[in-house]
């Protein structure tokens, strides 16, 4: 597929569509302006889909509400990555299936990963059939119009099943923070990793062209924004099919040429595709933050292999000791999955040999769910949820010491951190180090939205104190 046929900009029929709403809604409310209730499951992606979603239903007229009790319209933007997130979202639908009674006109949007698994669509349609729209990752660009359907009762409920595997550009965005923000430069995956749903509901790797990027990058970076991250499900593949040649640390490159007072950060990495090169453009930038996400997922050879992640521990190892020579102030943190099928407890003792050798300042840990559909759901696994359970806990444990020691060798050290934001509570500011460390300093309101310099003095487990120099 070329890539004319597979960017996709926001249309201006989507534009004429969110006005006609927009026209209904002025009809049905009169002065009242409708509530929209937006609820995010899982990764910063969906983070991200969401503002998009938001940014449209704004362009359609709506404000926003945080109580689905005062809320017009409800919409769950999905997440399929584990068990667990999919049984959050049918369990809040359940809920909602209590308001719809007393409020009829209540319209219920389900998006994002699970719309695009055929048995959870079937299990919406016979158990949730007053859900209104149900809409998938591929079709997020055709919001208004499928919305403006649904709303009008034009169908009586859609699934859009299109597979179009697009680049959208152009859709409006509501961001959540004036400080932080997200900009996607990939979409899909193609690695296939053999527990991972990923790539079926979201479709295969697709960059969207630097200049776009590079585009709302430096609008961001204009409108005051100071931390924004790059994502995508593997940002070190970013490039492959553009027509220009481009590779994602020449994409960091021409990001980091753009003058401002801010940082860039990117996830995720996988780590067959992190380069030398990435490692030097981090080493030799101006904004990129010091750190990297490099999920790792286990500590094992055979379970690797099994995982089908095309990399094994002595080069995961040679990559993370090279970028350390490159940046020594560099922090690490990682994914662990936890009772892989077959996973043998000496075989998981190797993640932990592996977690105190690279010492992450923070990992994100999760036990294995199987993902029907995916490779790995059709291995035996004799290891029980108990076992899996005490392996997470030694497994927390081990990493809470880590992160500990990582945090009290900081203390009497200068860092250039970011004020984010006032704590509720305590009177202090929340700022945030380049690796991602919250540190709490005494109240300067002034300085919110701003770098600082900070003399950290004290740590806690996985947090820091310090204080303005
Ligand atoms: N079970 C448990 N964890 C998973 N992840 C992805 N798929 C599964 C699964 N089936 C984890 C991986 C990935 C993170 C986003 O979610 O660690 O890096
Ligand atoms: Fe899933 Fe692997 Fe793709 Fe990450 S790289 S989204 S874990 S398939």
């Amino acid at each position: 597929m070329s890539l004319n046929e597979i960017i996709c900009k926001y249309d201006i029929n989507q534009t004429k569509y969110s006005i006609k709403i927009k026209e209904i809604i002025k009809h049905k409310f009169g002065e009242k302006i409708p509530k929209a209730f937006v609820k995010t499951y899982g990764c910063q992606q969906n983070v991200s889909d969401s503002e998009k979603y938001k940014g449209m239903l704004s362009q359609m007229g709506f404000s926003f509400t945080d109580s689905q009790n005062d809320a017009d319209v409800i919409l769950f933007n999905t997440c399929a990555i584990r068990e667990n997130a999919e049984n959050k979202a049918l369990g809040n639908l359940g809920w909602i299936k209590n308001i719809k009674k007393s409020k009829p006109d209540l319209f219920v949007i389900i998006c994002g990963c699970m719309t695009e698994q055929e048995n959870i669509l079937e299990k919406i349609k016979a158990v949730y059939p007053f859900v209104n729209l149900v809409i998938g990752t591929h079709s997020a660009h055709k919001f208004p119009e499928f919305f403006y359907k649904a709303y009008q009762k034009i169908h009586k409920k859609i699934y859009i099943s299109e597979k179009a595997d697009v680049v959208p550009e152009e859709l409006p965005i509501k961001r959540d923070s004036k400080l932080k923000a997200f900009v996607s430069v990939m979409y899909g995956c193609d690695n296939f990793c053999s527990y991972c749903i990923v790539p079926y509901v979201r479709g295969r790797e697709r960059s969207r062209k630097p200049e776009n990027i590079i585009e709302e990058f430096k609008c961001l970076v204009n409108s005051g924004y100071k931390d924004i991250t790059l994502l995508g499900q593997n940002v070190n593949s970013y490039g492959k099919g553009l027509e220009e040649k481009i590779n994602f640390p020449e994409l960091l490159r021409r990001i980091d040429s753009i003058d401002g007072d801010y940082k860039i950060r990117f996830m995720t990495s996988h780590p067959k595709d992190a380069t030398h090169e990435l490692f030097d453009v981090i080493s030799e930038s101006r904004h990129i933050a010091h750190h990297i996400h490099l999920p790792v997922q286990c500590g094992n050879d055979r379970i690797l292999k099994l995982m089908n992640r095309k990399y094994d521990i002595k080069t995961y190892l040679e990559k993370i000791n090279y970028a350390k020579s490159k940046i020594p102030d560099l922090t690490l943190t990682s994914d662990i999955i936890v009772g892989f099928p077959g996973e043998t407890y000496e075989e998981f003792k190797d993640t932990l040999e592996l977690i105190k050798k690279v010492k992450f300042s923070s990992l994100f840990t999760f036990i294995y769910s199987p993902r029907s559909g995916t490779p790995a759901a059709k291995i035996p696994d004799p290891t029980g949820k108990p076992e899996k359970t005490k392996r997470i806990l030694e497994l927390l444990k081990t990493q809470e010491e880590i992160s500990k020691n990582l945090c009290s060798e900081m203390v009497g050290k200068k860092m250039r951190v970011l004020a984010e934001s006032l704590e509720p509570k305590g009177g202090y500011i929340m700022c945030r180090t380049d690796g991602n460390i919250t540190v709490q300093i005494p109240n300067h309101k002034e300085i919110i939205g701003n770098f600082v310099d900070v003399m950290i003095t004290d740590s806690r487990n996985e947090s820091l104190i310090g204080k303005l120099i």
